[in-house]
């Protein structure tokens, strides 16, 4: 017997075959089975219903004259929502189906809900990755102004970076953080005093120390904590996971280390420097090579080929430095596409 929910109609059927054809054509909310029937058992209706996603949570009940603590519990087992012993009271079965359909709606209820709040969620969530990224471009851009590397360099970076990263097989998302993030690797610039970032001759000692620090100012400013005056703003929810900044973090801290561990600012050497980290070292160089600066011209292309090379397994990781040259020809189309060169001014 089969109700359907509207006029609570009974649509009554032969056996298992036909009653499966019928659930398929749709529209039926509850089955109501006998356990024996030519053909196919009520249990192996009911398995085949339960193995199917588009019958979750449809009220199935089995009914039998074979009242044995065996058939119980297989029929449970096997998802039935009630067992019935025949001869089966018609108003108890009804107030039985009842209850499976409140039940049923509540759970439709739940899910739609559930749904809508999955959809506002990832909704939100894209909200904040959205914020996040224009922040930390415009922090990028604020290093950018005080710095004597202008034009497009910290862009570049990044674009460098992702196309090292993707071809040493980091995954998708990874690669998308290093784009994003890598143009910050310099931002502690701003900690540093302009006599020392604008000064055109080389640096003393001292001056060369301070400069270093830019690495630990820019890590101290994007892990560093906030101030307890705006968590105390905060609401009571768990702290998100910044995924972007603590990678911005690490590249600022770690992009003048080197692999034999004579870089700065921690001597870190090898896999202990962040994969972030060594790939930016060999886009920020090869960029820094490539371009000229106001106190050095551009390096052809073979001689900066040359020295990234030789830095393989000393400034370099190796594996990036072959990720670098397998990828040189896109490197130096993206370089052309992304150079400085401003557009002449056109004549009036
Ligand atoms: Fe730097
Ligand atoms: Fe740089």
């Amino acid at each position: 017997m089969w109700a359907l929910r509207t006029e609570w109609e009974g649509i009554y059927v032969p056996d298992a075959e036909v009653a499966w054809a019928r659930l398929e054509e749709g529209q039926i909310d509850a089955v109501v089975s006998d356990l024996n029937m030519p053909g196919r058992s009520g249990i192996e209706l009911l398995k085949s219903v339960r193995e199917s996603p588009r019958f979750k949570g449809l009220p199935f009940f089995l009914l039998t004259g074979n009242s044995e603590v065996m058939f119980r519990r297989v029929s449970l087992e096997s998802g039935a929502t009630e067992y019935l012993a025949k001869p089966c009271d018609f108003k108890e079965l009804t107030a039985r189906l009842r209850n499976a359909f409140v039940l049923k709606d509540l759970q439709d209820e739940i899910k739609a809900e559930k749904s809508d709040l999955e959809i506002r969620l990832a909704d939100r969530n894209r909200d904040l990755e959205r914020a996040q990224r224009e922040l930390l471009f415009r922090l990028a851009k604020a290093a950018e102004a005080r710095d004597v590397e202008v034009g497009n360099h910290i862009a570049r970076v990044g674009v460098f970076s992702r196309m090292l990263a993707e071809e040493i097989g980091l995954e998708p998302g990874f690669q998308r953080r290093i784009l994003l993030t890598s143009p910050l690797h310099d931002v502690g610039k701003i900690g540093i005093p302009d006599s020392i970032l604008r000064k055109p001759g080389p640096l003393d000692p001292e001056e060369r120390r301070l400069m270093e620090t830019h690495t630990t100012i820019g890590g101290q400013i994007l892990a560093g904590e906030l101030p307890r005056v705006l968590t105390s703003l905060e609401s009571d929810e768990p702290a998100a996971d910044f995924e972007f900044i603590h990678t911005a973090a690490r590249i600022a801290m770690s992009h003048h280390e080197r692999w034999d561990g004579k870089g700065y600012p921690n001597g870190i050497g090898g896999e202990e420097i962040p994969v972030e980290a060594r790939i930016v070292s060999v886009a920020d160089v090869y960029d820094a090579l490539r371009n000229a600066r106001p106190y050095k011209g551009p390096v052809s292309r073979e001689k900066t080929m040359q020295i990234i090379s030789e830095g393989a397994g000393s400034q370099f990781d190796t594996k990036i430095v072959d990720a670098f040259k397998a990828r040189i020809e896109e490197l130096e189309t993206m370089l052309e596409f992304m150079s400085d060169a401003q557009p002449e001014p056109v004549a009036q």
